[in-house]
């Protein structure tokens, strides 16, 4: 069981360390960890943001963890440098187009939402993103007009199989949840996503008992902040869950504790938080491994079969939350390994 380990830029290393920690500690016969350089850290040191080694340890691995890429030196790269593309080019290159973000408010932590505690509470969603599509990966460019005025442009699409396979993923997700279904679009204004919607009915029809509905992507907004316990799954684009999935973060009280897993058509997947590289406390030890942690855990139930060590992960944080157990991002004073410590003692 080989799984690789991809750091990243900012507080990726940090928070990486703690999960890695976590799996060793597990003690699993035959899990092999193997490190690779990603991001920022990869360009400075190999002159490109995934480099074809990186790919390759990742491709070879049966499972990936993915700290957080983003490094604010390299923002003038061209974009094809940019420390975003190693997770843009893994997703694309290993065909990993099934985001699941799932959110849900864990005991004794719905005073820190952003919302009221009784709204966060009933907080118990999955939002289904799909990843290899839409205007992330269309053409793009910047060009001049004829009459000298410079266009930003980029290219939203979405073909109709692409739409078909994210949608059998959702309402598979929905079958072993609340057999609820939510259709995140923006039918009303783009041509992409009526057909996304009518695809979405189509698939519909092949499992009865979830039931399918359809909302605009700014009604969806509101109705997180308003009522987020009506959502059982939600499954959306590339770039609409890329926002909503930010935005349930905060619903549940802190970007630090959301893990999320990019699958693909076989059982190699991506796991990492959902929280970027934050290079503003980069390196001083504060931030909250909790996000990363969790993801470890859903590699080992997703890509390696693990149910068993993976339910144990969950449920020692869990048990360090109901405890008290608090970073910076909780109102607490943790530091990052102090935070991992606290989860070490309790597996
Ligand atoms: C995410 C991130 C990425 C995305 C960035 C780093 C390219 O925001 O995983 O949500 O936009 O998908
Ligand atoms: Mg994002």
């Amino acid at each position: 069981m080989k799984i690789a380990v991809l750091a990243g830029d900012g507080i990726g290393p940090e928070v990486t360390r703690e999960a890695v920690r976590v799996l060793e500690a597990l003690g699993l016969p035959g899990l092999e960890l193997v490190e690779a350089d990603v991001g920022g850290a990869a360009y400075k040191a190999h002159g490109h943001p995934l480099p074809p080694a990186t790919l390759e340890i990742a491709r070879a691995s049966d499972g990936i963890l993915f700290g957080a890429v983003g490094d604010p030196t390299c923002d003038n790269l061209e974009r094809h440098l940019r420390p975003e593309q190693a997770i843009l080019g893994l997703r694309k290159e290993l065909g990993l187009f099934a985001n699941l973000r799932p959110a849900r408010v864990f005991a004794g932590l719905t005073e820190f939402s952003a919302l009221r505690p009784e709204v966060a509470g009933a907080i118990d969603l999955l939002i289904v993103r799909e990843l290899n599509g839409d205007v992330y990966f269309g053409e793009k460019g910047i060009r001049v007009l004829p009459d000298g005025r410079r266009q930003g442009w980029d290219m939203m699409s979405y073909a109709e199989d692409e739409v078909r396979r994210i949608a059998h993923v959702a309402f598979k997700a929905a079958m072993g949840r609340g057999k609820k279904l939510c259709s995140v679009d923006k039918a009303n204004v783009l041509e992409t996503f009526q057909l996304w919607r009518d695809v979405m009915i189509e698939v519909s029809a092949e499992y009865p008992e979830v039931e399918l509905s359809h909302m605009y992507v700014d009604n969806a907004a509101m109705q997180l902040v308003r009522n987020p316990g009506q959502f059982d799954v939600i499954v959306t684009g590339n770039m609409f869950g890329d926002i909503l999935s930010d935005q349930a973060s905060m619903c549940v009280g802190s970007i630090g504790l959301l893990a999320s897993a990019s699958l693909s058509e076989g059982t190699l997947g991506l796991y990492e938080p959902i929280h970027g590289s934050a290079p503003d406390i980069a390196g001083k030890g504060l931030a909250n491994p909790i996000a990363t942690i969790l993801s470890a855990a859903m590699l080992l139930r997703h890509s390696l079969g693990l149910e068993e060590p993976a339910a144990r992960i969950e449920a020692a944080v869990a048990g360090a939350l109901a405890d008290g157990i608090r970073g910076g991002d909780l109102g607490g004073t943790m530091g990052t390994v102090a935070i991992g410590d606290a989860i070490l003692e309790r597996l």
